[in-house]
């Protein structure tokens, strides 16, 4: 083992070794200069960068004969285990492809590549791609994620690990991953998004150094939005007995769950790698894990032991059941307490205990009614979800839990419970999060099926891929309490091909009940109607903005795009028994603290310019008023869901900013639909859901800022979110009259306030009591910089992150609302600047740079202390003309 990687557990037989550490990195510097060791040859493309609006149709692949010497028949045996039927499970082929490439030996010298530390990310340090015919498009995120690269590292395995299985396990990898041991070729997984595993055993030599070497390749043109490159989430050497419980071989469920008591169903798989046949005892003790996730001293319920029979090179399944008494249910916060329990299952030999595994879970009832929504644990929780995307802004795909958790602790500030995975599995650590934090999530596996939407999405590996991709993340994710539905799909192609479509929307039904028959399944449609064939496939309705109606506005008339009246009457009226979730809402755009004028007087608004648009500014108003064309402003789905109380909620497009995808201006870098910036900095949106979403926070919020010297006289509409029920506004001191909303109204609207500087305040009420005030000032000119940390104590193991806010602020500490002065950013001590950020979907710095306009007043410093290096960091924020701003972190 290298010599700072980490041992993460060893419990009884069964060492999980995260090796992150010491990876050599090497990327050809164009993909026709890389090596020929490709998974599959492609077909060729004139599509090129992705200018096509999100609902565009799919269209029929591609077909291509295999011409080429591929590595595909090599790869594919790595998918057996997720293949049910024997038939299409696939035989590995003599010979070795790739094993007298220099890359995969032992003795290469690779001193001169890159060393990195997991997870990594190729991409995100940019430079960023400008311009109409840049290589990534837009879409993409307009950053290197294109290419063919490769990961070498050396571990160690001691002569005492012979006999053991040992297996590589990798939480992503992006794309198409081939990994050579020793210059043996094991195996790979092509899609980016999946966790996998591959068996290093008959490849290790004991005792001494073993070369792993792992190429990736990222075809351009292959997503809607950008995926990042590389090994982009941990790594793992897993150490076992060879009889030991296999890859994601638990499944725990509850049935019957009350307060009162619950059955756990255990359902546990052995794997026998060994040539003997073995005879085995299986035990399972279930505990309760406190808020800190440590399991209580004592098993509150014990499964019997079971006696097993594995034969050589096989595996077998048991199932038993034990009661919980008054069980510590796990629901949504923050009315319910997320509780978890873990599984301790312990394989005995003759007495001696050779393997252990943990099973995190939780013990829930959920009912998903057709007419009333959402029951959990018999309270009624309407889904106030979010959509988001895999990557984390600045830090690009590169997963981090505390960037993970950062924006979870965001969301759930406003009210948010719920997190669609757009439009793929997750990092696993993710879903503890979301176990932990008390999130219910939709977890979705494909934005692709046969039918494809780019050149080289999914749908090329589909035939091959779908059934083994879909059977693994369901093992891997069917524990966690927090995940309610399967998501299989969404917007497929196959919408739009009739019973074809839905055939194939069925097989993937089948595989998903097959692994798990407890949850049901869900696909998000923009385009099928009730009348079609694919919506009566899945267990509940899933709608994108069909609820509300697609392109209504005139302006849409004779538009060859989807053009749909609301839908929800028609989908419950057709399907009584199922119940309905707008998986999609919105799509509503803003850049935070943009306020461009004139504003609509409409509830929702396409952009255009001059009509919350400005195409050569690429920024959008923050009146949040405007949306895609195909969505609707936050206030029409509001006024949609309250006329259809038999939904069950929405997943608002989108939580947060994400790269690429930057409609309506593909000049930038990053989306305008998200409630909050690619920083984490909340837009004015952010307020009028939390206004919806959490009622009894008394909160109000004034819109625009109040900094507008060449408007002196002019209408400047002031608009106020607030979760009371009347509002009374005054500019300096004289009252602009008190108003009340009314049914379906979610916001207030002054729309013809005179500008004059000073001060707004707004006074809200709630059942005619004073229930929250705000103040918007005209500031002062910029004077200092203020920074203000999310964390003062950082651990130093390179994960750990501190969030640091900076603004520009006048003399009395008031952000100043328009500043875009250029901040550098020094830091001293232990600690590194990881990235920096101002959430404006325009700035093409790249991310790593320690210098950054602000965007409105703000930026953001992500920082983290040096590994094994605690002590002081002092980070410096500096600006020409204004009081610098110290802040002081302790690494520990
Ligand atoms: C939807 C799609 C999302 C995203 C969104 C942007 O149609 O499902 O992935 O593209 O539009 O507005």
């Amino acid at each position: 083992m290298s010599c700072n990687a980490q041992v993460n557990q060893v419990i009884g037989g069964r060492q999980r070794i995260r090796i992150n550490n010491d990876w050599h990195f090497y990327k050809y510097p164009s993909g026709s200069l890389a090596d020929k060791l490709m998974y599959d040859v492609r077909p060729q493309t004139d599509e090129g960068n992705l200018v096509k609006d999100a609902d565009s149709k799919p269209t029929e692949s591609v077909g291509i004969e295999l011409k080429a010497d591929v590595l595909k028949p090599w790869i594919l045996p790595s998918a057996n285990k997720f293949i049910a039927e024997a038939n299409p499970r696939h035989l590995r082929p003599e010979g070795n492809p790739g094993g007298d490439f220099p890359f995969v030996q032992l003795d290469f010298d690779d001193h001169e590549w890159e060393t990195v530390r997991l997870p990594h990310d190729w991409a995100i340090k940019g430079p960023f791609q400008e311009g109409w015919d840049s290589e990534v498009g837009g879409g993409m995120g307009r950053l290197p994620s294109n290419g063919v690269a490769w990961y070498r590292k050396k571990i160690a395995v001691p002569a005492s690990d012979k006999g053991k299985s040992i297996f590589l396990d990798i939480d992503g990898a992006m794309s198409y991953a081939m990994v050579w041991c020793n210059g043996h070729l094991v195996g790979g997984w092509p899609y980016g998004y999946a966790s996998f595993r591959l068996d290093l055993t008959p490849y290790l030599v004991y005792g001494r150094d073993n070369q792993l070497a792992i190429r990736l390749d990222n075809p351009n043109y292959s997503a809607r939005w950008y995926l990042g490159g590389g090994l982009y989430r941990n790594v793992w050497l897993v150490k076992t007995n060879p009889v030991h419980v296999g890859q994601w071989g638990t499944y725990i469920s509850s049935k019957n769950s009350s307060k009162e008591s619950a059955t756990v169903l255990l359902d546990l798989k052995i794997d026998n790698d060994s040539p003997t046949d073995a005879s085995v005892q299986l035990e399972s003790k279930i505990y309760t894990l406190d808020a800190d996730g440590n399991r209580t001293a004592t098993a509150v319920a014990s499964s019997s032991s079971m006696d097993a029979m594995v034969p050589a090179g096989e595996s077998v399944r048991l199932k038993d059941s034990v009661l919980v008494e008054n069980p510590l249910l796990w629901g949504p916060s923050p009315s319910q307490k997320p509780n978890l329990y873990v599984a301790v299952t312990k394989v005995l030999k003759n007495g001696e205990t050779i393997d252990t595994y943990e099973t995190r879970f939780g013990i829930r009832d959920i009912q998903f009614d057709p007419d009333s929504g959402l029951v959990v644990n018999g309270e009624k929780i309407r889904i106030q979800g979010v959509t988001q995307h895999h990557d984390l802004g600045a830090l690009g795909a590169a997963f981090n839990k505390r960037a993970a958790e950062r924006q979870l602790e965001i969301l759930a500030e406003m009210g948010c419970n719920a997190i669609r995975l757009a439009h793929n599995p997750p990092a696993p650590e993710l879903l503890e999060l979301t176990d932990r934090m008390g999130f219910l999530v939709i977890d979705e596996i494909f934005d692709s099926w046969e039918r494809k939407k780019t050149p080289y999405d999914f749908h090329l590996i589909f035939p091959d891929w779908s059934e083994p991709d879909t059977r693994a993340f369901i093992r891997r994710d069917r524990n966690h309490p927090s995940v309610i539905a399967w998501s299989f799909g969404n917007e497929v192609g196959e919408q739009y091909n009739g019973a074809a479509g839905a055939a194939v929307a069925q097989r993937m039904v089948d595989f998903v009940k097959q692994e798990d028959p407890a949850r049901p399944t869900i696909t998000a449609m923009n385009f099928a109607k009730p009348f079609m064939e694919l919506p009566a496939v899945a267990d509940m309705i899933g709608l994108n903005y069909q609820g509300e109606g697609i392109r209504q506005d005139k302006m849409f008339e004779g538009t060859d795009r989807i053009r749909t009246a609301p839908q929800y009457e028609a989908f419950h009226a057709k399907f009584p028994d199922k119940m309905i979730i707008s998986t999609e809402t919105a799509s509503a755009f803003s850049s935070r603290g943009v306020y461009l004028f004139p504003v609509t007087d409409a509830v929702s608004s396409p952009v255009r310019d001059g009509m919350g648009g400005d195409s050569k500014l690429a920024q959008v108003s923050s009146y949040e008023l405007y949306a895609v064309d195909f969505g609707s402003s936050a206030d029409k789905v509001f006024a949609a869901q309250d006329a259809h109380p038999f939904v069950a909620g929405e997943f608002v497009w989108n939580g947060f900013d994400y790269l690429g995808e930057q409609t309506p201006y593909y000049q930038s870098r990053s989306s305008y639909s998200g409630i909050i910036d690619l920083a984490g900095f909340p837009k004015d949106r952010f307020y009028l859901y939390q206004s919806r979403w959490r009622p009894d926070y008394p909160m109000v919020h004034i819109l625009p800022h109040w900094n507008w010297p060449d408007r002196l006289g002019q209408i400047t509409p002031v608009h106020v979110f607030t979760s009371g029920d009347e509002v009374e506004l005054f500019l300096n001191g004289k009252s602009l009259g008190k108003k009340k909303k009314a049914a379906y109204e979610y916001r207030l609207r002054w729309d013809d306030v005179l500008y004059e500087q000073g001060e707004l305040k707004a006074i809200a009420y709630k059942d005619g009591q004073k229930w929250a005030e705000e103040v918007v000032r005209t500031t002062g000119s910029a004077s200092q910089l203020l920074a203000k940390t999310d964390r003062s104590e950082l651990i130093a193991d390179g994960d750990d992150l501190a969030f640091i806010t900076v603004k520009v602020a006048d003399k009395g500490g008031l952000t100043v609302p328009d500043a875009s002065n250029l901040i550098q950013f020094k830091i001293e001590g232990s600690g590194e600047i990881v990235a920096t950020d101002n959430g404006d979907p325009t700035n093409m710095k790249s991310f790593t740079l320690s210098e950054r306009e602000a965007f409105n007043g703000l930026v953001l410093v992500i920082v983290r202390a040096k590994i094994g290096e605690p002590g002081t960091i002092i980070l410096t924020a500096e600006s020409e003309g204004l009081q610098t701003a110290r802040i002081q972190i302790r690494g520990k």
